[in-house]
């Protein structure tokens, strides 16, 4: 079976596709960023690296030793790209502007380590990113829709360190290959399928939900002699990427509501650097992606570090709970 590396997979699509040598730079970057804070993590307790940094973010969370040396490390090798114009990091409060913006140079936004709080119990974290292109020279605009995302991706370091990737064409899965280090396209055109038995939510919020996630989950728990008809099953891995590839590889839904406690804040999840990225490659496999009343991607991002209530994976189930949203 072959199995193309990153580079020769982009070089054919740029071919193919047309893509620019440039967005293909900046993936490459991003790859050789997510390799490295792999590695980090897997040596975090030779490094004296487990643990709060002592600080905290915009959001309030205190930052863990790892989200300050990931986003270090997003940050020093993604600036070797030299149309990449800005940074927009869940660990950095302002815009980091590398260049004066020119027109079809890049912004990238990213999650530079997520799923922090699983990081000193050894379990599967992540990185996020998405890149969307500058549209006129001097524009310093980085809040677009998500729409306009033309690249978006995670690295999964769980048993395996993967990359996935959309540009706009479909999803695919590349693992990182011990040894070598390549990334290698292992999991070609990722489909969720439509309908599902599993959901993703931290049920521990039960007591904070609004109506149309209660009744949603009460109906998935009655099992086969409730209103669903069959059994559910259920899994948390409070990693959103974790949570998603799951969903990638083998179908369920994912819910970060808004609730009683979030509501104020907007949710929980970050628009720009979260829910748009996972959106855009949820979608492009097959899925939806919804705040519970409206397409997330066509959502107008209102500030940089924005929360939103966040409902994807397998279109039935998605679409069930835009439903219940409804009425
Ligand atoms: P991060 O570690 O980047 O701050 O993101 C954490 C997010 C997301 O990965 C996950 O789905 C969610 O927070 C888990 O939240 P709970 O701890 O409330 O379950
Ligand atoms: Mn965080
Ligand atoms: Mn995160
Ligand atoms: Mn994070």
């Amino acid at each position: 079976m072959s199995m193309p590396t990153l580079r020769r997979f982009l070089t054919q699509q740029s071919g193919e596709r047309q893509l620019n040598p440039n967005l293909i730079f900046l993936v490459e970057d991003i790859a050789a960023a997510c390799r490295v804070v792999g590695n980090h993590i897997r040596n975090a307790a030779f490094e004296g690296t487990l643990g709060l940094a002592g600080g905290s973010n915009i959001q309030g969370e205190e930052q863990k030793t790892l989200d300050v040396v990931a986003d270090r490390e997003f940050a020093r090798i993604c600036a070797n790209s030299p149309r990449l114009a800005a940074l927009v990091s869940e660990e950095v409060d302002e815009i980091t502007w590398l260049k004066e913006p020119e027109a079809g140079d890049y912004l990238l936004y990213y999650d530079p380590l997520d799923g922090s709080s699983n990081i000193d119990v050894n379990l599967s974290v992540g990185s996020i990113f998405s890149v969307c292109e500058v549209e006129n020279d001097g524009d310093r605009d980085v809040l677009k829709q998500g729409s306009r995302q033309i690249c978006a991706g995670y690295a999964i370091y769980g048993p395996a360190t993967m990359l996935v990737l959309t540009m706009g064409d479909g999803v695919n899965g590349f693992s990182c290959e011990h040894g070598t280090g390549d990334f290698r396209l292992t999991h070609p055109g990722l489909d969720i399928p439509a309908t599902t038995s599993e959901f993703a939510i931290n049920a521990s919020r039960y007591h904070h939900w609004d109506a149309p996630v209660r009744r949603y989950v009460d109906e998935c728990l009655a099992g086969g002699s409730g209103p669903r008809g069959r059994a559910f099953n259920m899994r948390w891995t409070a990693s959103m990427v974790a949570d998603v590839h799951r969903i990638l590889m083998r179908g369920g839904v994912f819910l970060y509501p808004s609730d009683a406690a979030n509501r104020g804040l907007g949710g929980k999840l970050r628009l720009l650097y979260e829910a748009n990225p996972m959106a855009l490659i949820v979608e492009q496999a097959g899925g939806l992606a919804s705040t519970g009343e409206r397409r997330l991607l066509d959502l107008m991002p209102e500030s940089h570090h924005q929360r939103v209530p966040v409902i994807l994976g397998s279109r039935d189930e998605v679409a069930r709970l835009e439903g219940y949203h409804r009425t």
